[in-house]
């Protein structure tokens, strides 16, 4: 019933998407002029004063006095025995894998060997982000008034960006001589095979060939060395899901050229990222060049959310899933961080929270509260709290910047990962090759960062153009039919990503 609904929901999606594409069209045609003299005019207008109508736009700070916590031995030492029965296990699991990896993580050998059972390719049972988003307000506003006049909230929100910066996600895909940036084929230090498409059966490769162009931003040249150097002495830290660490070992990749370098330094330990007993992968990475004294890391939190074991002496423990503190580790290195890149989102979905055997928290109790028990208000709440919780830190830490990821679209057709859904299309940019709507798609993510300091890393349109993207039925073992339309191929869309975060910092 779940599936046939979600089904519904991505039919809806499907021609929502449809209708958006014409209406892009329509308004590149129409709409361009009178919307250029509008905003001219706008800008003429407003350009030399400050009027309070602006200054409104600007954000005011809060601050909360958070209390940073613990010594790196708790993290272990928080380690319950382990061994527990996955009830799950009919349910294959993302291969990167094990949303249960916490710093606490008695579940994460038997994931593993769940997941070690499936193939590669297998999809994590995900939430319903697609349909969110395609019932999103956001997205039903944007298609629906992307139209005929501008309305005031549009030329203020163009003369903001002006003010204030630039949009990076709107603007269009263009090809590009010099992309990719590295060789799916050459990366293989930091590249997981199961992403690198180069490996697999795929024969079309036009897709790497793009680059991301906002409308109105000075896009720099993203340059090895350059990139080194503006984070000389500074640390990368991505946290979150998988796609979190797609992003981490795309710009591994980026940062080597995709060339084999040997004096890169696995500096994990000093982060308490190592190995557990049993464990097929620790809880994440983190590599130093030591030329610029560059640190880039990854760290797997698929909720945010601190876990906190509900008994320590049971291996089989429920985890209090505190909505309303950030993972231990990002609240706890946080000091040692230059730059950090949150993400959440596709785990936030029932099957995956029983199987984990989260139990959310607020204020140190259960929820009681039966409407924000609901996953997506839940979901809201954490990513309000997590993002309202890294802005208290900024002016603790000058220098610290912080980034809230939007959402990683999906692109399943006709079904799910688990009912046969797919994305076969090889065309790149069949929908269209712009973004000209001004908000995020993620309206959650957008929300989360307005009034903070927290910028948004907002990803979600510009990668929604980009079903082509993914690992699809492509596997370098035998395939299982499942669909991979979650996870991109590298060199690939998250490479955009951090070109866009390399613009922002
Ligand atoms: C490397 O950078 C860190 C800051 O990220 C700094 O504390 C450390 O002293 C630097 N090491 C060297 C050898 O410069
Ligand atoms: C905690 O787990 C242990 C081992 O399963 C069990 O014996 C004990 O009763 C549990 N404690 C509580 C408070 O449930
Ligand atoms: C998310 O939470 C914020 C803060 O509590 C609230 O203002 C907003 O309306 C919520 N959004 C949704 C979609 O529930």
């Amino acid at each position: 019933m779940i599936f046939s609904f979600q089904k519904g929901i991505g039919k809806a999606f499907h021609s929502k998407k449809m209708k958006g594409a014409c209406l892009n069209k329509l308004r590149g045609v129409k709409f361009s002029i009178s919307l250029i003299a509008l905003i001219c005019t706008t800008l003429l207008i407003w350009a030399w004063e400050s009027t309070p109508l602006l200054t409104n736009f600007l954000p005011p700070s809060e601050h909360f006095d958070v209390h940073l916590g613990m010594p790196s031995a708790v993290i272990h030492s928080e380690i319950p025995p382990n061994h527990v029965d996955f009830k799950d296990r009919q349910q294959p699991t993302e291969d990167d894998s094990a949303e249960a990896r916490t710093p606490v993580g008695p579940i994460i050998q038997v994931m593993h060997q769940v997941s070690e059972n499936v193939d590669a390719n297998t999809m994590p049972d995900l939430v319903d982000e697609k349909a969110r988003l395609g019932t999103s307000p956001s997205i039903a506003t944007l298609s629906g008034s992307s139209g005929v006049v501008p309305d005031d909230d549009k030329v203020s929100d163009t003369a903001t960006n002006k003010k204030r910066g630039c949009n990076y996600g709107k603007g269009k895909w263009i090809v590009d001589k010099k992309r990719p940036l590295y060789s799916g084929f050459g990366c293989k230090q930091w590249l997981s095979e199961m992403w690198a498409c180069r490996l697999t059966q795929r024969t079309d490769f036009s897709y790497e060939t793009f680059r991301w162009q906002p409308e109105n931003c000075e896009m720099p040249e993203f340059r090895e060395s350059a990139f080194l150097s503006r984070m000389r002495h500074k640390t990368l830290a991505f946290i979150g899901d998988s796609l979190g660490r797609q992003q981490f070992q795309s710009m591994m990749c980026m940062i080597t050229g995709g060339r084999e370098t040997s004096d890169v330094e696995n500096v994990g330990g000093t982060y308490g990222l190592i190995k557990a007993h049993g464990a097929v992968r620790p809880d994440g990475w983190a590599y130093r060049f030591p030329r610029t004294n560059t640190t880039i890391l990854y760290y797997w939190s698929a909720s945010l959310c601190e876990l906190e074991p509900l008994n320590r002496s049971d291996p089989a423990t429920h985890y209090a899933m505190h909505l309303d503190r950030p993972a231990f580790f990002l609240k706890h290195f946080l000091p040692q961080f230059d730059v950090v890149v949150l993400n959440t989102g596709h785990h936030w979905n029932r099957g995956k929270i029983i199987a984990n055997r989260w139990e959310m928290y607020v204020g140190g109790k259960p929820i009681a509260n039966r409407k924000l028990a609901q996953i997506a208000n839940a979901k809201n709440f954490t990513v309000y709290s997590v993002v309202k919780w890294l802005d208290s830190q900024l002016p603790l830490h000058p220098g610290l910047k912080g980034f809230y990821r939007s959402i990683s679209p999906r692109h399943f057709v006709n079904g799910d990962w688990n009912t046969g859904g797919s994305c076969d299309n090889s065309t790149p940019l069949a929908d269209g090759s712009e973004v000209t709507q001004d908000h995020s798609s993620d309206s959650v993510a957008e929300g989360a960062v307005m009034g903070t300091n927290v910028k948004l890393l907002d990803i979600t349109a510009l990668s929604e153009l980009r079903d082509e993207c993914h690992i699809s039925k492509y596997s370098i073992k035998a395939s299982t039919g499942v669909h991979d339309c979650l996870h991109w191929c590298l060199p690939g869309v998250p490479d955009a990503w951090n070109e866009l975060l390399y613009a922002q910092i």
